[in-house]
C-alpha cells in the first residue's frame, strides 16, 4: 500500500499522518500477508456501485462503516459482537492499520474489511441506502477556526453520510473536544435528514453499553475530557421529499 494519499475525483486533499513509527516485524507480517485478503479496492468503481455485501459471506447481511478507526479496539469489538454485520473501516493512518490487523488476527474476525486512505472515497463508491450504521469516533477536531474546513462534520460529508445511510439508520459521533461538540451539534441541528436521539442529558453525557471505549477518548478522560455520544437517527426518505 503506497504511503501516499490517495487523490480522488472531488475529494479535496486529505489533512492527516499517514505513518508513524517503524513497525514491528509482527506488524509488518500482517500488513503484507493479511492485508491484502482484506483491502477493499474502490479505485474502479463507478460512483454509488460498491456491492459492498459482496465482499463478505452470506452471513452478513447489513452493512456498517467506521470512518478513522484508529488502531480497531472499537470496530474489532463491534464486529465480533454483530457476526452478521458485514464491517467496513477507514483508517489512511498505517500504524492504525497495523493495530486493527492484530486485533483481527488474534481473535478470529471474519467480518471486517479495510480502506486504508481517505473515508470520503468510501463515500462516494456506496449506494444510496446501502449502510444500516456508521460510525465517526474522536475525528481530528481542528479546533482552529481558520481550519474549520478539515473537520470531517461539514455540509459535504453529512450529505453523502445521509446519502448511503438507510431511513432509520444511525450515525454515531463520539468527542471529547469542546469545539468539535458544539460543531457538531450545530451543523446536526440544520440538518433536516437527521434527528437527534438524545432527551436527557444522559443519553449524551453516559456511554452506551454498546458503545466500547476508544484509545482516544480513554486518553482524553485521563487528561479530564469525557466523551460525548452523539447518536442521530437518518430521517425517512419520504419525509425529505414532504419537506422538498
Ligand atoms: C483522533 S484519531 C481517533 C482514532 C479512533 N477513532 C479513536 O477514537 O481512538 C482520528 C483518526 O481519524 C483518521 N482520519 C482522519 N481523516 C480521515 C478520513 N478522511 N478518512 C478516514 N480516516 C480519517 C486519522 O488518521 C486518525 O487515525
Amino acid at each position: 500500500m503506497s504511503e501516499k494519499p490517495q487523490t480522488y475525483p472531488g475529494v479535496d486533499r486529505f489533512y492527516g499522518r499517514r505513518k508513524g513509527h517503524t513497525l514491528s516485524q509482527r506488524q509488518q507480517g500482517l500488513m503484507d500477508d493479511l492485508l491484502p485478503k482484506l483491502s477493499v479496492d474502490v479505485s474502479d468503481i463507478v460512483p454509488s456501485n460498491l456491492d459492498a455485501l459482496a465482499l463478505f459471506s452470506e452471513a452478513q447481511t447489513k452493512v456498517w462503516l467506521e470512518i478513522g478507526f484508529g488502531k480497531g479496539e472499537h470496530m474489532a469489538w463491534q464486529a465480533a459482537h454483530n457476526p452478521d454485520v458485514a464491517f467496513i473501516g477507514c483508517e489512511p493512518y498505517l500504524n492504525g492499520i497495523a493495530g486493527l490487523l492484530t486485533h483481527i488476527d488474534e481473535s478470529d474476525i471474519d467480518n471486517i474489511r479495510i480502506y486504508g486512505d481517505d473515508a470520503r472515497h468510501i463515500l462516494t463508491a456506496l449506494p444510496e441506502a446501502s449502510v444500516d450504521r456508521l460510525f465517526l469516533l474522536h475525528p481530528d477536531p481542528w479546533p482552529k477556526t481558520r481550519h474549520a474546513k478539515r473537520r470531517f462534520i461539514g455540509p459535504k460529508n453529512l450529505d453523502e453520510i445521509a446519502r448511503v445511510l438507510v431511513d432509520g439508520g444511525e450515525f454515531r459521533v463520539g468527542t471529547d473536544h469542546p469545539v468539535y461538540r458544539e460543531w457538531t451539534a450545530l451543523q446536526m441541528a440544520q440538518r433536516e435528514d437527521f434527528t437527534w436521539t438524545a432527551e436527557i442529558p444522559s443519553d449524551w453525557a453516559k456511554r452506551p453499553d454498546d458503545w466500547p471505549e476508544t484509545r482516544y477518548e480513554i486518553k482524553s478522560l485521563k487528561e479530564g475530557r469525557p466523551a460525548t455520544y452523539f447518536r442521530f437517527v437518518r430521517s425517512s426518505r419520504s419525509i425529505d421529499c414532504r419537506a422538498g
